[in-house]
């Protein structure tokens, strides 16, 4: 397993609109186990591949109780709206507030090429769909609904923020 570069904002990859995967390759595995340990290690809620500049429809969340492995994620239902903080590892020290359904399903397939479903809500919602977002080349940023100032970082992060 490898620590991959995460792309930062500026970079045009983080701007394509990635390709489905059509079988899962050992190649495929290894991204999937490279992202994970770079997820790890980086400490973020989730991951898409083309913040390693990989421009694959694969995407890794962080629910809480597991880091799930989405390969051609897609929001299949959603319910309510949410307003919440929320940050990207490819958009270092930005924090804003964005608009998000309060519940998502998720169809997606896994390493073993199966279609499976995933559920999330609250901040499971948000990452679900940020994740999906950069799969089409979108980032929290393009349509925040307010970008907090250093001062609600500071008193979000109770001064121990990054
Ligand atoms: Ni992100």
């Amino acid at each position: 397993m490898a620590i991959l570069n995460i792309v930062k904002e500026g970079d045009p990859l983080l701007r394509k609109k990635c390709r489905p995967v059509t079988e899962v390759t050992p190649r495929i595995l290894t991204l999937l186990d490279d992202m994970k340990e770079t997820l790890i290690e980086a400490n973020g809620a989730g991951l898409a591949a083309p913040q390693v500049g990989i421009l694959r429809r694969i995407a890794l969340v962080d629910l809480g109780e597991e880091i799930v492995e989405l390969i051609n994620p897609e929001i299949v239902e959603s319910e309510g709206e949410q307003e919440e903080v929320e940050g990207c590892l490819s958009v270092p020290d930005v924090w804003g507030i964005t608009k998000r359904p309060a519940w998502v399903k998720v169809k997606a397939m896994n390493r073993d090429g199966e279609e499976f479903e995933v559920e999330g809500e609250g901040l499971n919602a948000r990452c679900l769909c940020h994740e999906i977002d950069h799969l089409d080349g979108h980032l929290f940023t393009d349509n925040v609904v307010h970008i907090l100032s250093p001062e609600e970082v500071e008193e979000l992060m109770g001064g121990e923020g990054e």
